[in-house]
């Protein structure tokens, strides 16, 4: 058994299926074999200017989203970030241990900071990956289910563990990123060249968990196709092997069987199945999250334990790092 982390941040109402095929839908599978921790990361969060309203709302909402996808709060941790306050401690210590060219070299920074000034960037989009390696070191986590996206992040959060290591003696199991071989990067549905993201303003770029099915209908029948007319997965067909992919994830069938059964049909035909194997993958997902947000009372219940037992362990790491690093009075 291995301790698992991974989280998400409360930046929407509701996850789009990108987080689903990408990440949530590997957490839901490993509760069953490991020890783990799942983490609404409203501190990451602020990284970019927030509202505190939408803020606190969106915490609650991606708990309720959790639950509605499989995450089940007796076997995981379920928990946000805030509530946990070693998370902000622990930070504090790996920036002393981290280094500006490494944390430069971000891709996602680099991305989020492009266009603005130096003078003006938000130092919190700067740390950002050092809190992301102190939500996984506090509770001594080995594996990390998350996205594509977060590769690179992974690599310096090993770094950091490593360089800590090194310096105040073996603290840290060195995380391993584990990503899905298939559906790790889910693209646009309005342009394959760009991932699936909750900051996307193009209302044709996603879909949200919680779309009615009429609206999932009329999104599938806009996504953008490739030339040509085969339903076929190919380096050369960039958004038909994204909607092969989705196709895939959420109906548990082989790509090949997907392809096999359009074959000659053409993307038409392709488009309406796809369309109608997502409404019948969403439609409990939409009920349970009601149903969820509909007793605060109960998910109330749920994040304050979780919140207590993910203290419990935090509290564990941070006391042994504290003597590591010097931080007593003997
Ligand atoms: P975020 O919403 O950025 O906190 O992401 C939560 C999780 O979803 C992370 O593990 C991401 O890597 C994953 N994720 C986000 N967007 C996508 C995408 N388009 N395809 C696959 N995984 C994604
Ligand atoms: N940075 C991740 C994202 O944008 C979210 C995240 C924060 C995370 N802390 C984490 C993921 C720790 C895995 C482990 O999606």
């Amino acid at each position: 058994m291995a301790r698992v982390f991974s989280g998400v941040k409360p930046t929407a109402d509701v996850p789009h299926l990108g987080n689903y095929i990408g990440a949530f839908r590997q957490w839901v599978a490993l509760q069953d074999l490991h020890q783990c921790f799942f983490c609404v990361v409203d501190l990451h969060s602020l990284t970019v200017p927030w509202d505190p309203e939408k803020l606190s709302r969106r915490s609650r909402s991606a708990a309720a989203s959790l639950i509605a996808s499989g995450i089940d709060p007796e076997r995981s941790v379920l928990f946000l970030q805030s509530e946990v306050q070693e998370h902000t401690e622990l930070t504090w210590f790996l920036t002393c241990v981290s280094r500006m060219g490494e944390l430069s070299r971000m891709t996602q920074f680099k991305d989020k900071s492009r266009g603005t000034e130096n003078e003006s960037i938000g130092t919190g989009l700067y740390m950002y990956p050092v809190l992301m390696a102190a939500d996984v070191l506090l509770y001594r986590g080995e594996l990390v289910p998350v996205g594509d996206d977060q590769r690179q992040h992974l690599e310096l959060m090993r770094d950091i563990a490593e360089r800590f290591n090194r310096d105040f003696g073996d603290t840290f199991p060195v995380p391993d990123a584990y990503i899905p071989a298939e559906g790790a990067r889910i693209m646009g549905l309005d342009d394959p060249a760009f991932k699936m993201a909750k900051t996307t303003e193009r209302p044709n770029n996603l879909i949200w968990m919680n779309d009615p099915p009429e609206v999932v209908r009329k999104k599938i029948k806009r996504a953008v196709t490739d030339s040509g007319g085969e339903v076929l997965a190919s380096p050369d067909k960039p958004a038909i092997s994204n909607l092969l992919a989705i196709y895939s994830a959420v109906s548990g069938r082989p790509v090949a069987e997907i392809e096999g059964e359009y074959q000659g049909r053409g993307y038409g035909d392709f488009k309406k199945g796809l369309a109608e194997v997502l409404v019948d993958f969403l439609d409990p997902f939409r009920r349970r999250y009601l149903e969820i947000l509909d007793d605060p009372a109960q998910l109330d219940k749920i994040l304050d334990a979780g919140a207590a037992r993910a203290r419990e362990a935090a509290q564990e790491t941070m006391h042994i790092v504290r003597d590591r690093i010097g931080l007593r009075r003997h």
